[in-house]
C-alpha cells in the first residue's frame, strides 16, 4: 500500500492515507510523518482501547499520564477526555486543554507525543463542534526576528502545574464550568491534590531542540509558564505575552474538526494546542488519549 500525505494549508495537521494502524511495519512511517509535520491524522478508524494502547506502544514507550480520576477503567494508559456524566460522575476530564499548552510541559520529562481517538463528537447543523487548534512552535520560532531568536535561545523558564490547576478551578467555581461541573475551588484542588504533589514546578528551556530532528521550537504556555529565570517578573511577563501573541497567529495554526473514528497524533516537542469549548450537554464529546514518553527538553 502506498502511503500518501494530504497537506492542509497550515504548516501542520496533515492527513495520512494508505497505512494501517495495526501493522507494525507502518509504525515507523507514522513516526516519521509525525516528526516531520508535528500533527498528523488518520480518518475512519474503529479501534478498541486495546488497539489504541498497542498502537501507542509501537510508536514508543507508553507513558501513563492522567489524573487517576480520568483514566479508562480497563486501560489506565488511556486518559479519558469527555463532558459525559454517568451515574452522577464525570467519565472523563471535561476541561482538558482549555488554554494553549504542550502536554506535560510541567513535568521533568514531558511526553513526546499524544495520540487521540475520537469516539463521540458534538455536532450542530452538520458541523462538528469541540475542534482542537494546534500551532507549530517550530514554524513560530523560525519566523521570529533573528535578534529575538538569539535573545531567547538559552533562557530557562519555570513551568507550573499548580498555576494551571488554580486557574481552571477558579473558572469552574465562577460558574463557567465546562461539562456541567460546578465545584468550588477547594473541592477541585482536593480532587487534583495528588497531581499537585506529583508535579512540583520545573525548569525547562524556552527554546527546545527536537529529540529526533534537532529543530528548534518555542516551549511556552500562557497558563503553565510562570517565570523566566534571570528576568524581572514584569519583563518576563511581557516577553511571554509577546511570544504567545506571535504563536497565536493564523499562519501557524491548524484547526482540526474531529470526525468520529479520527486518530490524530501531535508532537509535544514542536507544537502547542488548545481545545475549543463551544458545546454543552446534551452534545456529547468523548475522546481517548494516550501519550508516548519523552526525554528532558534541551
Ligand atoms: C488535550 O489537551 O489533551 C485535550 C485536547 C482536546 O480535547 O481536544
Amino acid at each position: 500500500m502506498t502511503t500518501t500525505i494530504v497537506f492542509s494549508d497550515a504548516p501542520l495537521g496533515h492527513e495520512v492515507r494508505g497505512l494501517r494502524l495495526d501493522d507494525p511495519a507502518d509504525a515507523p512511517k507514522l513516526h516519521d510523518a509525525l516528526t516531520a509535520h508535528g500533527v498528523v491524522y488518520v480518518r475512519g478508524q474503529s479501534i478498541t482501547p486495546a488497539d489504541h494502547v498497542a498502537l501507542t506502544r509501537r510508536m514508543g514507550e507508553i507513558a501513563v499520564f492522567s489524573t487517576k480520576n480520568y483514566s479508562h477503567p480497563a486501560h489506565p494508559e488511556i486518559f479519558v477526555v469527555s463532558n459525559i456524566v454517568e451515574n452522577g460522575r464525570p467519565i472523563g476530564m471535561a476541561d482538558a486543554g482549555e488554554d494553549w499548552h504542550s502536554d506535560g510541559c510541567y513535568t521533568e520529562t514531558p511526553p513526546w507525543a499524544s495520540i487521540m481517538h475520537a469516539l463521540e463528537v458534538p455536532q450542530q447543523a452538520g458541523a462538528s463542534l469541540g475542534n482542537t487548534c494546534f500551532a507549530s512552535m517550530a514554524a513560530a520560532f523560525d519566523a521570529l526576528p533573528a535578534a529575538l531568536q538569539t535573545r531567547i535561545d538559552g533562557l530557562q523558564a519555570v513551568n507550573s502545574y499548580a498555576s494551571r490547576a488554580r486557574q481552571a478551578a477558579a473558572r469552574m467555581s465562577s460558574g463557567d464550568a465546562l461539562g456541567g461541573d460546578s465545584k468550588n475551588i477547594d473541592e477541585l484542588l482536593t480532587e487534583r491534590s495528588e497531581a499537585l504533589k506529583q508535579w512540583p514546578d520545573v525548569v525547562h528551556p524556552l527554546v527546545r531542540r527536537h529529540p529526533f530532528s534537532g529543530r528548534r521550537s518555542l516551549y511556552v504556555s500562557p497558563t503553565h509558564t510562570i517565570r523566566i529565570l534571570g528576568l524581572p517578573d514584569d519583563e518576563a511577563a511581557d516577553l511571554l505575552d509577546q511570544l504567545m501573541a506571535h504563536v497565536a497567529q493564523p499562519a501557524f495554526i491548524y484547526r482540526h474538526a474531529w470526525q468520529p473514528g479520527d486518530v490524530l497524533l501531535w508532537d509535544n516537542a514542536q507544537t502547542t494546542h488548545k481545545a475549543i469549548f463551544d458545546y454543552k450537554l446534551p452534545q456529547r464529546r468523548l475522546m481517548h488519549r494516550t501519550t508516548i514518553q519523552g526525554s528532558r527538553p534541551v
